[in-house]
């Protein structure tokens, strides 16, 4: 029987609770897993700081999730991979997943419309958005929006009701959805309201994210394990942990947003 030390995990990594939205899809499809969820409670929202706080940040966990035995690292965070990914691969041998807003997937779908792309504020200012736009050679077609409010909501576990979905119709005043086909959810905690943001569009628009890509691409990176090992789920958080069955609430929470 293998030791808890022994065991090789998957880290998956976020500011907070949104990478649990992650960490739902990647248990699907690779159910033998280890993972270990981090949560960087403690520096929470990341949205509003600085490239370099949140560089230090994210550098102090990984420098703490690195006693553990890591099979690979995902950084289940929009914001954080903007910032600090490719300097994270120069540092560590083990593979190291980032995420970024899909707009690509989204521009697919358009229909030749516009893409609204809604991240935290740093996401959306960042360089490697703008790369990956004019990629595309989409710069005409995306627009951005910060919907920062709606990682406090998460953290708060406020999914539903009039606050976040005032807040969801406030922010979208004035656009004019004709002119759009899609929608990117382009950060992690702004997946728990999916069926929110969706009621207060209209159904033309699809509302993309990019777990199920950034998944796919751990899959393709990692030698899954055969499945005699018995798996499951640690989790650990930068500020003491007061409330450990939280986790667990928000991946029930997930399931029925699945049904
Ligand atoms: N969940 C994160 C993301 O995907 C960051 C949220 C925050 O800490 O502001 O960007």
């Amino acid at each position: 029987m293998m030791s808890e030390t022994d065991k090789e995990h998957i880290a998956i990594f976020d500011s907070g609770i949104g990478g649990l939205t992650v960490l739902y899809e990647a248990r699907k499809l690779l159910p033998s897993e280890s993972f270990l969820y981090y949560a960087d409670s403690h520096n929470n929202p990341y949205g509003p700081k600085s490239s370099l706080e949140i560089a230090s940040y994210v550098k102090n966990a990984v420098e703490y999730l690195q006693q553990f035995n890591l099979k690979a690292l995902v950084l289940a965070c929009n914001t954080a991979t903007s910032v600090v990914v490719q300097e994270l691969r120069n540092e560590y041998s083990f593979p190291i997943i980032g995420m970024e807003p899909a707009v690509k997937p989204a521009a697919e779908i358009a229909d030749g419309k516009k893409i609204l792309v809604c991240a935290t504020e740093r996401t959306l200012s960042e360089e490697k958005l703008s790369q990956l736009i004019s990629g595309l050679d989409a710069e005409d077609k995306v627009e951005k929006m910060a919907l920062s409010e709606l990682v406090c909501f998460s953290e708060n576990e406020q999914f539903e009701g009039a606050k976040p979905k005032n807040y969801c119709k406030e922010q979208f005043n004035g656009i004019n959805w004709e002119e759009f086909g899609a929608l990117v959810l382009g950060c992690t905690h702004f997946i728990f309201f999916r069926n929110l943001i969706q009621s207060v569009i209209p159904q033309h628009v699809q509302v993309v994210d990019g777990n199920l890509g950034t998944v796919k691409r751990l899959t393709s990176l990692i030698e899954t394990t055969a499945l005699d090992y018995s798996r499951g789920i640690v989790y650990h958080e930068s500020k003491a942990m007061a409330d450990a069955g939280r986790f667990e609430r928000y991946l029930k929470y997930l399931q029925e947003l699945d049904q």
